[in-house]
């Protein structure tokens, strides 16, 4: 709106303000030579390395706090921020600090867990849906079913140093997974256990992708991470083609509809 009101102001000096929207149609026209959905490249074009994961876990803890850009960023930082370190361009082109969307489940809605997202952004620059989604469920599967974090900063810790707690989150949302650990452990969120916590599982996060994407690499990748027992139970009537198909993804089912102390109804006799 800015432009366009100070080209017509232009074209008001110049003569006309049919003069100056002239002037913008043309230059539209001149800027736009590439063909609608083209990609420099072409789709999913830039080539991934092999990287040392080890090396870079303490980068993705670090990217976690680093003007608290968050999970997402961290560990996608650690995977192309670090592709960049070493192998120049394209890599260090990325504007790294669009990850910073992904903290807290994006934007503080505690949907997916950040450092999934970010790690999920990184193959997703060098795989498209077919190659990439086996990937992606190894490293959420591995998410729902392990007991994080696993990596420890040593002394490199920033938050609390030593041992944090873990906990099996069984979803890859960020809202259960925090406030599951939170529960368990009774410490609250915004605690600096529970930002170390995000820290290290952030770094345990880019380590697992990491694995993942040098396999691939390498011709060696085979999903090992089991689905969890709810996924062969409710889909076989929640499917498509089946009984009733009106149920979208593939996330555990049991956080959710188990029945239990956490998923009954808190709207009554609920303190
Ligand atoms: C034997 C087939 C079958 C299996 C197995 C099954 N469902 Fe269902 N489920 C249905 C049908 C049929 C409906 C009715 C909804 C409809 O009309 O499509 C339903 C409805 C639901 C609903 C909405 C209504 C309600 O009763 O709450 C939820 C939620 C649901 N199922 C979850 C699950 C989960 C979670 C599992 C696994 C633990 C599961 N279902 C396993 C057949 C099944
Ligand atoms: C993160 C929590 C969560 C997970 C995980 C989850 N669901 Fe749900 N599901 C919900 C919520 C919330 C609704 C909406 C309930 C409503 O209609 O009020 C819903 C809706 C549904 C419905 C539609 C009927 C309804 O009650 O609206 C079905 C069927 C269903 N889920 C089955 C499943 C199955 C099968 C799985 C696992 C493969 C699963 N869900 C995983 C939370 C979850």
């Amino acid at each position: 709106m800015e432009a366009i009101s100070r080209r017509n102001a232009l074209g008001i000096i110049g003569g006309t303000i049919l003069g100056g929207t002239i002037a913008a149609t043309t230059s539209f026209a001149q800027v736009t030579s590439q063909k609608r959905f083209e990609q420099s490249g072409g789709p999913f074009s830039w080539t991934p390395h092999v990287l040392d994961a080890q090396e870079c876990a303490p980068i993705a803890y670090d990217g976690y706090w680093e003007n608290g850009w968050g999970c997402a960023y961290g560990a996608f930082y650690s995977i192309v921020g670090v592709m960049g370190e070493k192998h120049g361009a394209p890599y260090n082109s990325f504007p790294f600090t669009m990850l910073e969307v992904g903290k807290s489940g994006i934007a503080d809605f505690g949907t997916i867990c950040g450092a999934l997202l970010g790690a999920a952004s990184a193959m997703a620059l060098f795989w498209g849906r077919k190659e990439r989604n086996p990937m992606v469920a190894e490293l959420f599967r591995w998410y729902e079913q392990t007991a994080l974090p696993t990596y420890d900063p040593g002394s490199g810790a920033k938050g609390i140093p030593g041992k944090i707690p873990t906990s099996i989150s069984q979803s890859v949302l960020c809202h259960i997974s925090v406030s599951k650990w939170c529960y368990e452990t009774g410490l609250t969120e915004k605690s600096k256990e529970r930002s170390e916590r995000c820290a290290r599982i952030t770094a345990s996060v880019a380590i697992k992708a990491i694995e993942i994407m040098n396999a691939k690499q390498k011709g060696s990748f085979i999903a090992v991470q089991a689905d969890p027992k709810s996924i062969a139970d409710c889909r076989q009537c929640h499917a498509p083609g089946k009984e009733s198909d009106i149920f979208k993804g593939v996330m555990d089912c049991t956080p959710c509809h188990s029945g239990g102390e956490h998923s009954a109804n808190k709207f009554v006799n609920h303190p």
